[in-house]
């Protein structure tokens, strides 16, 4: 019988894991920096981040959801390999993010909580409800409110962006509250940005199909908004980020930076 490394899904598990932008991990590095938190331990937490977003996005691209068949300039996993091998190496990328937390260097209180609320971030009260709010927002007789795609897109996108910013308090024990500040706003800023991307980007430079929201019928601050005012809300919130980190002092300009960059990008 095929065993461990002869199957699709753990070549299917690097191949998804490979290029992106890793802002997550370096949420995750940055904040800790802040808190004297050594990079080998943080890495470890940025890693189990990135494995859990890489899942997101295989399953995110599956036919039963976006269809998608390009991610970060490659075929899909199910186009370059079939859905059920797609679905595993999700699952698979999943389950490695918690073994990741669960074996990192740090006190058992800190691993916990890490688990704890990465399980919460990731599951039916965050990412996994905001996409399951991001489904039937496609079919939705009447078009969302405002303040519905800000919820649908807190959880979708905003919750494990506000994990990782919110890590490094977590590993150096400090108060939270200043990174979940900054994160909630760099969240929408983000996803602000990616609706925009949908609009205007490049699929070339941006290694993913565009144009797909208001195919399928999407809720997204520019459909709601118009680009211009899409916009101008992204800019305000970078604002708000800045705002967020005062207490760091100079410290925090790599986050700073952070927040510029999302609202920048190309891909
Ligand atoms: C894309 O995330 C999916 C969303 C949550 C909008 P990223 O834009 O961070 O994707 P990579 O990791 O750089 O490929
Ligand atoms: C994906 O959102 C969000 C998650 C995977 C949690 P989108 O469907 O908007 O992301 P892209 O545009 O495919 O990268
Ligand atoms: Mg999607
Ligand atoms: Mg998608
Ligand atoms: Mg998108």
């Amino acid at each position: 019988m095929a065993g461990y490394g002869d199957l699709p899904v753990v070549e299917g598990m690097r191949y998804a894991c490979n290029g992106g932008k890793r802002l997550r991990a370096f949420l995750v590095m940055e904040s800790a920096r802040l808190h004297d938190v050594p990079d080998a331990v943080s890495v470890q937490a940025a890693a189990a981040i990135e494995a859990l977003h890489a899942y997101s996005l295989v399953h995110d691209d599956l036919p039963c959801m976006d269809d998608d068949d390009l991610r970060r300039g490659q075929p899909t996993v199910h186009v370059k390999w079939d859905d059920a091998t797609a679905v595993l190496v999700g699952d698979a990328l999943q389950t490695m993010a918690f073994d990741l937390l669960a074996g990192m260097e740090a006190e058992a209180d800190v691993r916990i909580s890490l688990v704890s609320s990465l399980a919460k971030a990731s599951g039916a009260q965050g990412m996994v409800l905001g996409q399951a709010q991001d489904i039937a927002a496609e079919t939705a007789q009447v078009p969302l409110t405002l303040d519905q795609i800000m919820e649908l897109q807190r959880n979708k996108t905003g919750a494990l962006i506000r994990w990782s910013a919110e890590a490094g308090a977590v590993m150096g024990r400090a108060d939270i509250a200043p990174l979940r500040a900054y994160a909630q706003a760099l969240g929408l800023a983000f996803q602000i940005a990616d609706d925009i991307l949908d609009v205007e980007g490049d699929a070339q430079t941006a290694g993913k199909r565009l144009q797909k929201d208001a195919e399928a019928g999407k809720a997204t601050f520019v459909s709601l908004l118009g680009l211009d005012a899409a916009k101008a809300r992204a800019q305000d919130l970078v604002k708000e980020a800045d705002a967020a980190l005062s207490p760091y002092g100079g410290r925090a300009e790599n986050l700073r930076e952070a927040a510029r960059f999302v609202i920048s990008r190309d891909k």
